[in-house]
């Protein structure tokens, strides 16, 4: 008998209303198309997680590369301590695969196999051309087998959603019978409507139950409707005590149920008790999206960046005089920020109150002048930042280009260092300089020139087409007293491109720090 600290006991959540956060961020967040971390991002991730407070990590699917095996060996080992959360392994029901989630799983305190195979009659007959009793042989025989490396073992019946219920009630009291301690139910190709999930979910939890078998039920979703969050919630009144989920959402086609959806749910509308850190949620978010190169949509819930972003003036009216009128929750419980943004369909009041924490002072005619050449500049940007509102109270004048790129060269034979000669005012000044690269190297050449301490807060570059000679377009975002600005540029050069977003940055911040340091 296996003594390998099982962290829940079948019963210990029954009648209670804590909910169990499985977090599988980097398995099935990380299988997903673009989603690949390299081991020491997933250990980094993994670190993170068990700060932010989640019971599970599973930590990949051993079997499927070396990468992965070593990934979830060294998470098992450097986050799976006394304290930390229960580290897991994805494995299909055959021998080598339990004997890698075994193996890679050995160093964790408490450790946990999640085995599945497909449940429904399109999966026992499109995949493996058997039936049902066959599945059910499979999945009673792999427990066994799993049960000689760990206690905990959870078994999913993958394709739950569109899976015949009362083979589920089978298949699941004789894995439990086999030593399953964990039943999860996953909406694989998120199929079911939040009802229809919430009557088979209650509906097989009664009936294995009426049987006399017990354990914790999970559920696991994917957002092929859009429906995860929703389902994931209509389950946890069906009975589930595990949810499973991903940050940002992330995961197979259009992704896995996200945390951040689902515990502000459950915290802000009161539901259910998680051991979530939520003020975590952020910074968690944030690193995923490092790691994967992805960030959330502005538009998702939560974490994206428009998810407390206001712009529209009825709603910053609203936002200023009361956060609830437009804010359902406190940002600050989330680790994200509310913000005003300007547009064409901002209000004057939050433009007045822009101007005001600007420390620009204007008597009403001037506020009106202002205001009218505001918005005639906002209807031809996508994206206002604060020199264009600046300017709007110097008839939208173009910002001078104090700084100007004369050229830039990186140094032969070395492509970590980069010369660049600017135009300062009416002189001519060259700097060289080293770097991470060619673009870091030329940002900390125009540094040394510039002499600033703008802070880069924000940094993208995307190609515009899809041929090596495509146009390079990058938008950066630099800070410094509070004000941000925005520097664009496009080039087929890249490293050129990103060179003159800087410089541009440089010429908006310097145009603020002109016109606000004079006294208003
Ligand atoms: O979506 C799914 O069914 C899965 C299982 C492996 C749990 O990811
Ligand atoms: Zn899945």
């Amino acid at each position: 008998m296996i003594n390998d600290n099982t962290a829940f006991d079948n019963n210990e959540l029954e009648g209670k209303e804590k909910i169990i956060v499985f977090d599988t961020t980097l398995r099935d967040g990380e299988q997903a198309s673009g989603f690949h971390m390299f081991p020491e991002e997933k250990l980094e991730i993994a670190k993170q997680l068990a700060k932010l407070g989640v019971d599970i990590i599973e930590a990949g699917f051993a079997a499927s590369s070396p990468g992965d095996f070593e990934a979830i060996k060294t998470i098992a080992e450097k986050v799976g301590t006394k304290d930390g959360p229960i580290i897991c392994s994805l494995a299909r029901t055959i021998d080598s695969d339990i004997e890698a989630a075994g193996k890679s799983l050995e160093p964790a305190y408490k450790k946990r196999i999640h085995l599945f195979i497909g449940t429904s009659d399109i999966h026992i007959q499109g995949k493996f051309g058997k039936d049902r009793n066959w599945v059910i042989e499979q999945a009673v025989n792999s427990i066994k087998k799993a049960k000689h490396y760990t206690n905990d073992i959870e078994f999913s019946c993958e394709d739950f959603g569109r899976s015949d219920s009362d083979y589920i009630v089978d298949i699941v009291c004789e894995v439990i019978k086999a030593g399953a301690t964990t039943i999860n139910l996953p909406d694989t190709v998120g199929w079911l409507l939040p009802n229809e999930a919430y009557e088979k979910v209650s509906y097989v939890i009664k009936k294995i139950r009426e049987k006399g078998f017990n354990a914790i039920f999970s559920v696991h979703n994917h957002n092929d409707f859009g429906m995860a969050s929703a389902t994931t919630i209509e389950e946890i009144r069906a009975g589930a005590r595990q949810i499973e989920v991903t940050i940002n959402g992330i995961g197979e086609r259009a992704g896995n149920t996200s945390l951040e959806e689902v515990i502000a749910i459950l915290k802000t509308r009161k539901i259910a008790e998680t051991n979530i850190n939520t003020k975590l949620i952020g910074e968690t978010s944030r690193l995923v999206s490092k790691y994967t190169g992805i960030e959330p949509s502005p538009n998702k819930s939560v974490v994206g960046k428009n998810a407390f972003a206001h712009e529209a003036g009825i709603h910053q009216s609203g936002i200023i005089k009361d956060s609830k009128t437009y804010e359902i929750m406190d940002p600050v419980d989330f680790g994200v920020e509310s913000i005003i943004t300007f547009g064409p369909r901002s209000g004057r009041r939050a433009l007045k109150a822009k101007y005001e924490s600007l420390g620009i002072k204007l008597n009403d005619d001037d506020f009106e002048k202002a205001a009218k050449t505001f918005f005639s500049i906002a209807d031809k940007l996508k994206e206002i930042d604060d020199a264009d509102i600046v300017r709007a109270i110097n008839n939208g004048e173009e910002i001078p280009k104090h700084y100007k790129l004369i050229s830039y060269h990186p140094v032969i034979n070395e492509i970590l260092k980069v010369t660049i000669e600017l135009k300062i005012d009416n002189e001519i000044k060259t700097s060289y300089a080293e770097g991470n690269g060619q673009v870091d190297a030329a940002i900390n050449a125009i540094k040394s020139l510039v002499q600033n301490n703008y802070e880069l807060i924000d940094f993208k570059v995307v190609s515009k087409g899809k041929g090596s000679d495509a146009m390079g377009f990058t938008q950066l975002k630099l800070q410094k007293n509070g004000w941000k600005v925005i520097g664009r540029s496009e080039n087929t050069d890249s490293v050129k491109s990103a060179i003159e977003a800087y410089i541009d940055a440089c010429n908006r911040l310097k145009y603020l720090e002109n016109f606000l340091n004079k006294s208003f």
